[in-house]
């Protein structure tokens, strides 16, 4: 019997190789149904710590564990067939040493069969990225706006807006991209500064709230399905699912308090009895 599964997944050098071409179609996903509706349209999912908000009520992305990426990491990997996965590594996994980062991120590579793991910084991760890049685990970048360092910024905020912050992070995106990293997120970023940042490096930038100038983009599921109880400006909500859920739940309830649901057609009933033969009648 053969188990080879026919649709094969994106690879990380079919995505490096996008660079300057067709927009790379990146989305986050955290459990298995939502990765089967979303994964035959994109070529990327992120299990991003994003998580913590979006699936745990939390108010930041810092009490994010890795046991928590890797449950919902493996399940995105079950739902899907042929995006490339990448899970995030939470705040703390990563930052204390190459060899630390190292550790964590093979059991995030083990335990959900991701083929690739993101981390926030620039240079000051660079060490790390090509520790890791070098011993077989692709690493996504993520500067700009980092929310795992959003007690040092003091907020979620726009970067870039003055020129005089430029060079920093025109250096952590070079620096990335030296040291291997496959491609580079750039969160909450001016235009003029994601324009230059694409153009300077030679692996892709994946926007989120850094325009149109990236060579991908990505979004938190949730905020462009209309599920987020509110989103920022760079969101465009393409569907309604939080109205439609609430509708559904009070066209249910409506349903069983007038004992209309469950209908005959979702009632189980016993076996009609065998009909009896002349010599076994009574
Ligand atoms: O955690 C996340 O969802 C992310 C994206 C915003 C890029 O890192």
């Amino acid at each position: 019997m053969s188990i080879r599964k026919t649709v094969q997944r994106q690879t990380v050098p079919a995505i490096v190789a996008r660079k300057g071409g067709d927009p790379i179609v990146c989305l986050t996903s955290y459990h298995a149904h939502t990765a089967r509706y979303i994964d035959p349209y994109v070529d990327l999912l992120l299990v991003g710590d994003s998580l913590g908000m979006v699936m745990y009520g939390m108010d930041s992305t810092l009490p994010v564990t890795l046991d928590m990426v890797i449950a919902h990491g493996a399940a995105v990997v079950r739902g899907s067939e042929q995006a490339l996965v990448v899970v995030d590594m939470p705040f703390g996994t990563y930052e204390e040493s190459p060899s630390v980062a190292f550790r964590n991120a093979v059991r995030v590579i083990k335990e959900t069969g991701c083929q690739a793991i993101k981390l926030e910084g620039g240079r000051r991760m660079a060490e790390t990225v090509h520790y890791l890049t070098d011993r077989g685990i692709p690493v996504m970048g993520h500067i700009g706006l980092t929310p795992q360092s959003v007690n040092v910024m003091g907020g979620y905020k726009t970067q870039g807006r003055s020129k005089e912050d430029w060079p920093a992070l025109q250096d952590d995106a070079m620096a990335l991209a030296e040291a291997g990293a496959f491609a580079i997120v750039l969160e909450g970023m001016v235009e003029e500064l994601a324009k230059v940042i694409t153009q300077a490096i030679a692996v892709p930038t994946i926007g989120i709230g850094a325009s149109a100038a990236c060579d991908g983009q990505i979004l938190v599921s949730e905020d462009m399905l209309g599920l987020s109880p509110s989103v920022p400006k760079f969101v465009r909500e393409f569907a309604t699912l939080g109205a439609q859920i609430a509708g559904a739940a009070e066209a249910y309830a409506t349903e069983v308090r007038a004992r209309r649901f469950p209908a005959e057609e979702h009632t189980y009933k016993m076996q009609a009895p065998a009909k009896l033969t002349d010599d076994e009648t009574l």
